[in-house]
């Protein structure tokens, strides 16, 4: 059976008599499958041990009835207030020591051991309950594992938890003493017993237990889903098993937490939150999300929450444009996801989400987005058993490490410095040349990429190097930036050689010299044309490289600010500054015009174009993401699937070239 679009819906928020009603509804859609009761823990086990299913039965069975099958979710993001009653200590502490009360949710420290036992009691009574219906077809562990996390937790247990963490890292105290450097201010440790988890001090902490912090949390709440894992592979070994991510969120190693998931889940939210600066992400940001998704297991992937309407909580966004959440759908399928949920199916009437529009208003009756969503639904799923399963075949990747992002929100440099930012900005300019691109983390194969960029390695590896160097060996071409080989993996300063530090051999160049560009930007010079470049310039000076771009202004005019180096049968290029989105684009359509790589369309404009591609053909989208008619020209072997040339507002197409 295919599963194809659905909605994520609580059948708990609504007189019983709806169930029917909605049913039907969602299956005159296109809808054929529903999450549920990932926060109805209080709805299953009203007290301890007693528990009620009926209502989630009858859902079920009644949903069935119109072809409908069913994801659960474990509850574990929403314990209920007889839990916090039994075991207090449950409630978070964050960092400034107070604890985070119950009345919303995830308030839930992940190392708690009694609540463990809570979770195993449920989640085991749940899976036993489901494990052989056929219309429940796999699980959702938790809701958004890490979200509302950020700071947390700092209670005893979490304490214990990252010391005895810290212990089997280290072995001994000497060890950690000597890797963290805590000499420094008298932070010499002599048990383990007694280091902090970082709490407020009266100044920083030190760089290296905070990244010690962040790896201990991202393994624990790797751990935390794997619990939960466990339980469900023994007991429901045939329904599979996903978690919804959260695109750039970094609070967790994502390449760990899908290790062991059947597949990754998303959710994609256009409009972003309600107190983002910025009310929608850029096309080439939500791009980056998907692709990220799909490449931490290089696989295609579900969107289990995909915006179906205006989203807020106290404040609220804009609502989408006609045609936009068809437009959005259809994006998150190009960039792979074989399924698509929609949150929610109708706006709730109560509780903190009631302007958290679904695909319903709050009425229950069918409007503008019902429709729209409808038919988009209806011209899609006929072909998309074509390309199911299919990636885009990148020929670029960009390296992408959770390290990475930590030891620069520890240490950002300039307080505008962004690793995730400057991903982006790579990546877009990759986009805007309708170039596909994979992300992949240290661990992977580099060798299948003609083109790999590398922005900001910061802390690097022995190994990383080793990798990095084969890679280009063999013919690679790699792209380094700004402050790399700057740190070992303990967060300490490289102190073997000047900077690039291990990487000195692979760009052929040395670092006499950086500012920090605090209160203004730079000049800098490429092929004859002036661009800016910002908050940080390295000034460069080649041994075996060659500069190829210079600085403009200040006491280092006319030095090197962008090398390049050949090495072995590839190229290494280093890039000492954050330059401009401009001239990132340019240079990297310099590289990708002399290394041939394929753009899936020649002429840069307002349209992203994406490509699934099987055995037999290329399934290649056209999504305009502007508020004007757009019109494309095919190239001659694109045959139309779904609508043609001319793009409406907010509009898609779809055309298939067979290979
Ligand atoms: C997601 C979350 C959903 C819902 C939605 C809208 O982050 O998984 O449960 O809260 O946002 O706020
Ligand atoms: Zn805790």
């Amino acid at each position: 059976m295919n599963i194809r679009f659905g909605a994520d819906y609580y059948p708990e928020h609504w007189d019983e008599k709806r169930l029917e009603t909605d049913a039907k509804l969602m299956h005159d859609m296109g809808i054929d499958v529903v999450r549920m009761a990932e926060f109805s823990w209080s709805k299953l086990e009203p007290e301890k041990g007693i528990f009620q299913f009926d209502w989630l039965d009858n859902a079920i069975n009644t949903l069935a009835k119109y072809n409908i099958r069913v994801v659960l979710g474990t509850p574990s993001a929403a314990p209920p207030a007889w839990i916090i009653e039994e075991i207090p200590d449950l409630l978070p502490l964050d960092s400034q020591g107070r604890v985070r009360g119950f009345g919303g949710r995830h308030h839930n420290c992940q190392s708690n051991i009694a609540y463990k036992e809570h979770i195993k009691r449920l989640v085991s009574k749940m899976a036993h309950h489901y494990k052989d219906n056929p219309n429940v077809i796999g699980w959702q562990i938790d809701n958004e594992l890490g979200n509302s996390h950020n700071d947390l937790c700092h209670c005893k247990s979490c304490r214990e938890h990252f010391q005895k963490w810290l212990q089997y890292k280290y072995k001994t105290i000497e060890q950690l003493n000597k890797e963290w450097g805590t000499n420094f201010w008298s932070q010499t440790y002599d048990k383990f017993e007694q280091i902090p988890t970082p709490m407020i001090t009266p100044t920083s902490h030190n760089p290296s237990l905070l990244l010690d912090w962040k790896r201990f949390h991202s393994d624990l709440i790797v751990e935390f889903q794997q619990f939960q894992i466990d339980i469900l592979r023994e007991i429901c070994p045939h329904q599979f098993i996903t978690h919804n991510l959260m695109g750039f969120f970094n609070l967790i190693d994502y390449f760990d937490l899908a290790d062991n998931l059947d597949f990754v889940s998303h959710d994609q939210y256009p409009m972003g939150f309600y107190d983002d600066p910025q009310p929608i992400k850029e096309p080439s940001a939500l791009a980056a999300d998907l692709d990220l998704m799909r490449s931490l297991k290089n696989q295609t992937f579900w969107i289990m929450e995909q915006q179906a309407g205006p989203s807020g909580w106290e404040i609220l966004g804009r609502t989408p444009k006609p045609g936009q959440l068809a437009l959005w759908a259809a994006q998150s399928i190009a960039h792979g996801a074989d399924t698509v949920v929609f949150f929610r199916w109708r706006t709730c009437a109560y509780g903190t989400e009631e302007y958290w529009h679904g695909i319903l208003p709050h009425s229950g009756i069918p409007g503008r987005r019902y429709y729209e969503l409808q038919k988009f639904i209806q011209e899609i799923v006929p072909h998309m058993e074509n390309f199911k399963n299919s990636l885009p075949e990148s020929e670029v990747a960009i390296l992408y490490s959770y390290e990475q992002s930590w030891a620069f929100e520890i240490q950002p440099h300039h307080p505008e410095l962004n690793y995730i930012n400057q991903i982006r900005k790579y990546y877009k300019g990759l986009y805007n040349q309708n170039i596909p691109v994979d992300f992949i983390s240290g661990n992977n194969n580099f060798e299948k990429y003609k083109l790999v960029i590398a922005p900001l390695q910061f802390l690097v590896s022995d190994k990383l190097v080793e990798s990095l160097t084969e890679y280009v060996e063999q013919g690679g071409i790699l792209v380094l930036t700004m402050r790399s080989g700057v740190k070992e993996m303990n967060n300490q300063c490289h102190i073997e050689a000047d900077l690039p530090g291990k990487l000195t051999g692979l760009v052929g160049a040395t670092i006499t010299d950086y500012d920090c560009l605090r209160d203004h930007d730079m000049g800098i010079r490429y092929k004859d044309t002036d661009y800016r470049c910002e908050k940080w310039c390295d000034i460069l000076k080649p041994e075996k490289a060659e500069s190829i771009s210079k600085y403009t202004e200040d006491f280092y005019a006319g030095q090197p600010a962008i090398t390049v180096n050949k090495s072995g049968k590839g190229l290494v290029y280093y890039i000492g500054t954050e330059p401009e989105q401009k001239l990132i684009d340019d240079f990297l359509a310099d590289i990708v015009n002399e290394s041939g790589i394929e753009r899936i369309y020649d002429t840069p404009a307002e349209v992203e174009f994406v490509r699934r591609r099987t055995k037999d053909a290329d399934y290649i989208f056209a999504l305009n993401h502007t508020g004007k008619t757009q019109i494309i020209n095919c190239k001659d072997n694109w045959k139309s699937i779904i609508n043609n040339e001319k793009l409406e507002p907010y509009g898609y197409a779809l055309f298939m070239a067979e290979r």
